[in-house]
């Protein structure tokens, strides 16, 4: 994907910049050129030196060349921008956010940002404290930047160098050299997801028991919406069947908000035909109380005893109806014999992929921003994938998606 790729590193001043020689290897060892734009402030957390070693490159910093150097290019505040396929910010602090949307050109990094080639894109990582980051002057940057094309990923949550806990991390340099080989403009990369129709369920369903009260679960959503972004950047053409959550639907995704599990089902049923992939990562309640009570239903001195029905199994129903080619992924949260179960849910239901998420309020399952994992598909062959975020194992979960696809043709 990245070879022969020409990519500017721009690096500025944010503790997460110790990760990027990292970053460059990574992109070297994919085969890409890389060439390192380094801020002012950059410099104090990563030293030029590492980043000129590991690139294979002078690094840029100053716009004003030294005088005196023989071969010396005067005009490379231009040409550097120029001969790039794509401009990588990676820490981008609030301060260099700043100096982006407002177009100064004082060193190389937004020299190259301001003489980019159009439909050249433009990759921003913004990393710092939580405070600062939700901090309406850098949001007002951020919403610029976006405006004008630049593809900006939020941080991750997690432990900060400031001691505290928060939306900031840059995202591991796997990750960000990962996302690279995908946003790149005429990318070889073709996703066999590419132009087909993926449906992805998240969230909770709510079960109401009257007008105020309703039974449901810890689920956020996270994971469902990890994937739908994730297939989304492969080209795909996502629908987002979400219960209620907070959370932002990701770009150019088709979302479509449902309370319930019996309305989950009619969304899902309607669009069965015509999904490639079926991807199943909402928490849908099994019961829902027979009846509904209008209002407010009264305390009484007696005990109440609710009577439950069933509930549609809208990934069961796709399993049984699905034609050739296209393809029913789950998840089964267990909290015993996780992998057991996940096999016997993966043949009861005709799948063609389970991901088994291991409970474990800390690092996996409901709420967290983390996973662990284990893929088990159609042939019972099983991958255990580490513990990662959620963004990651929902980038993991596609690429076997797509080499099911594979083996299809
Ligand atoms: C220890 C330390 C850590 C810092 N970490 C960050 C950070 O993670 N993100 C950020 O936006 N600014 C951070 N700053 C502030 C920037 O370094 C400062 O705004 C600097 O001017 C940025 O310059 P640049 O954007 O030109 O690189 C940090 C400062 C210090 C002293």
């Amino acid at each position: 994907m990245l070879k022969g790729k020409k990519i500017i590193l721009g690096i500025s001043g944010g503790i997460a910049a110790y990760k990027t020689p990292q970053l460059v290897r990574l992109l070297k060892k994919a085969g890409a050129e890389v060439r390192v734009a380094l801020s002012a402030g950059g410099s104090r957390f990563v030293s030029e030196l590492s980043l000129a070693t590991v690139s294979g490159e002078p690094v840029y910093r100053e716009i004003f060349p030294e005088t005196g150097i023989p071969g010396m290019d005067f005009t490379r505040h231009i040409s550097l921008g120029e001969w790039a396929d794509i401009l990588v910010i990676a820490p981008a602090t609030a301060n260099t956010l700043a100096r982006l949307a407002a177009g100064l050109c004082d060193d190389m990094l937004t020299a190259c940002f301001l003489t980019l080639r159009p439909g050249k894109s433009v990759l921003i990582y913004p990393a710092m404290d939580g405070q600062m980051y939700r901090s309406a002057s850098v949001q007002r940057n951020i919403a610029m930047l976006k405006n004008q094309g630049c593809t900006i990923i939020e941080p991750e949550n997690g432990d900060l160098a400031s001691g505290q806990c928060g939306t900031g991390r840059m995202p591991e340099p796997e990750t960000i050299a990962s996302r690279i080989g995908i946003v790149l403009p005429d990318s070889q990369y073709d996703s066999p997801l590419k132009g087909k129709h993926v449906v992805v369920t998240a969230g909770p369903t709510r079960e109401k028991i009257d007008g105020v009260r309703f039974i449901s679960n810890y689920s956020s959503g996270k994971m469902g919406f990890a994937l739908a972004e994730a297939a989304k950047e492969r080209g795909a053409k996502v629908t987002l069947i979400t219960g209620p959550v907070h959370l932002q639907t990701p770009e150019g995704v088709e979302r479509l908000d449902v309370e319930n599990a019996c309305e989950m089902y009619a969304e899902a049923k309607r669009i069965y035909h015509s999904c490639s992939v079926f991807i199943a990562a909402a928490a849908v309640a099994d019961y829902r109380p027979d009846t509904v009570y209008d209002g407010k239903l009264k305390k009484q001195n007696v005990e109440m005893q609710l009577r439950m029905v069933r509930n549609p199994d809208i990934l069961a129903e796709f399993g049984a109806v699905k034609q050739s080619g296209q393809l029913a992924v789950g998840f089964a949260l267990e909290t015993d014999d996780g992998v057991e179960n996940a096999r016997k849910k993966l043949r009861e239901k005709n799948l063609d992929l389970i991901a088994c998420n291991t409970f474990d309020r800390k690092t996996s399952g409901f709420e967290v921003d983390t996973n662990v994992l284990t893929l088990i598909d159609r042939n019972l062959e099983e991958t255990a994938l580490p513990l990662m975020r959620k963004t990651e194992a929902a980038r993991q979960l596609l690429d076997y998606i797509e080499r099911l696809m594979d083996s299809e043709q």
